[in-house]
């Protein structure tokens, strides 16, 4: 496994594989790893013979003006850590590229060009954190041509942030084939997030309660229920008696997160709620009953 930190270096190594007919995976992460992203590194491996982990705390999704301040100094930084983890699974990758700031905003990121996915980008947690999505979606594009893999694979716990990636790929015409992967749960079912660590024991046994008012909501649809706007405000009133401070509680169609029809094949209910110091988001599919 090797640490690389600049363009040039990644690049010559990459070249040397595809030389040889090689397949490309690339997992892109901001570190601070949990077994969520060990099982999306070993999906990555399924799919191809070179796997490339990024670990980048990228400043730009976070410079949002959500109130969030702060949230990118103090986003946990745990990078011998992390590489400890990835060292020791068997499905170890080839390359850590672990950018500095100034090697992927040369320029400051400030003036940077930026990848805008409109509408699905104002939505959700877009609307709770305005800039967020161009911030993601120009720090994978730039990963994306930097990499050049042939697989890229995220994790469907951020769900609308794999919805603005398809996107642009589809858009923009990346040759990159984008795998969303299951979200990893803690024995609680609280979804792993690198987020969790701002939880204190306590917070973390009671944010449960965040993915069983998923699963009430998706039953109560399965069982016919057909006021999503009640189930909704339902959910909203019960977690904040819980003590979250819950931001949205939507039931969506789950191809591009627009208002559920009649006609969906599949919707997805999502959720962001604070706890504590720790923002959190799940989210939760649900077949169509007809
Ligand atoms: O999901 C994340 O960890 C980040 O948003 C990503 C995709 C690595 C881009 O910085």
């Amino acid at each position: 496994m090797k640490i690389i930190d600049t363009v040039a270096g990644l690049r010559a190594t990459v070249a040397r594989w595809k030389a040889h007919g090689e397949r490309v995976a690339l997992v892109p992460t901001m570190g601070n790893l949990h077994t969520g992203h060990l099982q999306l590194v070993e999906r990555a491996r399924k799919s191809a013979d070179r796997v490339v982990v990024s670990i980048f705390v990228n400043p730009m999704q976070f410079s949002d003006g959500s109130g969030d301040g702060g949230d990118f100094e103090r986003y946990p930084r745990t990078f011998d850590a992390d590489c400890k983890k990835l060292s020791v699974i068997s499905d170890q990758p080839e390359v850590i590229f672990a950018p500095a700031v100034q090697v992927m905003y040369p320029a400051g990121f400030e003036q940077e060009t930026r990848v805008k996915v409109p509408g699905i980008s104002s939505i959700l947690c877009g609307e709770f954190r305005p800039g967020h999505f161009v911030g993601v979606a120009t720090i994978v594009a730039k990963l994306f041509n930097m990499v050049q893999p042939d697989v890229a694979v995220f994790g469907e716990k951020d769900y609308q942030q794999l919805l603005v990636i398809r996107r642009f790929v589809t858009d923009l015409c990346f040759p990159v084939e984008v795998l969303g992967m299951p979200t990893v749960r803690e024995k609680n079912g609280l979804a792993m997030s690198s987020r969790n660590t701002y939880l204190s024991a306590h917070e973390r046994m009671h944010a449960a309660m965040l993915y069983q008012s998923l699963q009430y909501a998706k039953q109560q649809i399965e069982s016919g229920e057909s006021d999503f706007a009640m189930i909704q405000t339902q959910a909203i009133a019960q977690l904040k008696e819980a003590g979250f401070r819950p931001e949205y509680f939507e039931i969506r169609r789950a191809q591009d997160l627009q208002m559920p029809t009649d006609t969906d094949e599949q919707r997805v209910i999502l959720v962001a709620a604070w706890l504590g110091k720790a923002r959190l988001i799940d989210n939760i599919m649900v077949g169509n009953m007809e």
